[in-house]
């Protein structure tokens, strides 16, 4: 939720008779946390429940995925470039790290699709790393850019459209909310002037959706649905996102991380004040293009640590990684709680005297340890722990790593 909003037609009072055309509308309560959290109120022309048919569904590597029988402790490097995948933005999802709070996917689709997905396993936060298109909802039609965030709630039939290049995104799952953090926000619910971000940054959905039978073709249509990791395809005699209008706080939103607006200090400040989105016991950070620490003798460039609670991923998305070697644009790091990481060799010291960093990042620390999917492992940068000491004389042992 960002603010409350209203597209198209709705009574004045909630729970009451409205007619478009001398025809009744189905009023429908999109709620959270039973009645109690936040929610929308929409008018259907038709009412949902026209579903004649179920199946069962499954894509393997997205819903069911396989997790890696064995972990070893070391530090991760996954190439994401090295995953080929093809078919539309279901078929081509695999998810690569998860725990029990967030699972993160790569999506890569080749074909645009007619079919609607609703997770009722929890919220949606797409990375556009290629791309750009529109997302379309129950609650409209969404434009998306490169390099913006994509918030689905909970529930939220949508599908996901474009023209020209493949996008590609990198997508969070929260079994919980996924919002921005309560600091950033007054007791009133207002954004704060000192957040990295107002309200203007964040666009809403445009347009209501109309139906086209070019764009989403005729009866069934069909809305594959993810409920306890298990995947069902709901087919509906009508074309079940014919709203007239909705109100409330409930719907997707995006958001470009080239506004986020970051800070720097003195010297160096942790990753905590990168932080965008906040879900159930995980952090999502930005990291973009800025000016770097001023005072004298500071070093930009981050020390190393081991936050000893937290499992750490990057998504390298652009610009130069000042601190790793070896990476490059759609590479995933894991830096696991319960051993140290910092800067490669060499980069330390030479980032001393820079005025500014390139880099367009995005980070995640969770609580829980993140594991593995075999989708993941097999575009494994395998010698990336080692990468931390010369070759010469052979290195470190890892076990599992080769
Ligand atoms: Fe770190």
């Amino acid at each position: 939720m960002i603010h409350y909003m209203k597209l198209g037609k709705v009574p004045r009072k909630p729970h009451t008779a409205f007619y478009e055309d001398g025809k009744l509308l189905m009023e429908h309560c999109h709620t959270r946390e039973g009645f109690e959290g936040a929610y929308s109120i929409l008018y259907y022309r038709v009412p949902p429940t026209d579903e004649n048919a179920v199946e069962k569904l499954a894509i393997p590597g997205f819903c069911p995925f396989e997790p890696l029988a064995e972990q070893p402790l070391y530090r991760r490097h996954i190439m994401t470039g090295e995953l080929k995948l093809k078919g539309d933005f279901l078929d081509a999802r695999r998810v690569l790290l998860f725990n029990a709070d967030v699972q993160m996917s790569m999506v890569k689709p080749t074909e645009s699709s007619q079919r609607f997905f609703s997770n009722g396993d929890g919220e949606e936060l797409y990375f556009v790393y290629k791309g750009s298109g529109r997302v379309e909802s129950l609650f409209g039609v969404l434009p998306f850019r490169e390099r913006d965030y994509v918030l689905i709630p909970r529930g939220t039939p949508y599908r996901i459209h474009w023209e020209g290049e493949n996008p590609e995104f990198f997508v969070f799952e929260g079994t919980g909310f996924i919002d921005i953090p309560t600091e950033f926000r007054n007791r009133h619910g207002q954004i704060t002037d000192y957040a990295p971000y107002s309200h203007r940054d964040f666009r809403v959905p445009e347009t209501l959706l109309a139906h086209s039978e070019a764009d989403h073709g005729k009866s069934p249509f069909k809305l594959v649905v993810k409920r306890a990791d298990v995947l069902t395809v709901h087919q509906h005699e009508h074309f079940p996102y014919d709203v007239a209008g909705w109100d409330g706080c409930v719907y997707p939103y995006a958001f470009n991380i080239h506004d986020y607006q970051p800070k720097t200090g003195l010297v160096h400040l942790p990753p905590t004040i990168h932080t965008t989105f906040a879900g159930n016991n995980f952090v999502v950070c930005s990291f973009v293009p800025r000016k770097v620490d001023y005072a004298e003798g500071s070093i930009p460039c981050p020390y190393g640590h081991a936050s000893v609670h937290m499992d750490e991923i990057l998504f390298y998305v652009d610009g130069n990684f000042t601190s790793r070697r070896g990476i490059d644009t759609g590479s995933i790091s894991l830096h696991p709680a319960g051993i140290p990481h910092g800067p490669h060799p060499g980069t330390y010291e030479k980032s001393i005297g820079t005025d500014r960093t390139s880099e367009l990042a995005v980070m995640c620390d969770t609580y829980k340890q993140l594991k593995l999917t075999t989708v993941a492992h097999d575009i494994e940068d395998k010698d990336y722990h080692l990468t931390w000491v010369a070759k010469e004389g052979g290195g470190i042992d890892v076990p599992g790593a080769r």
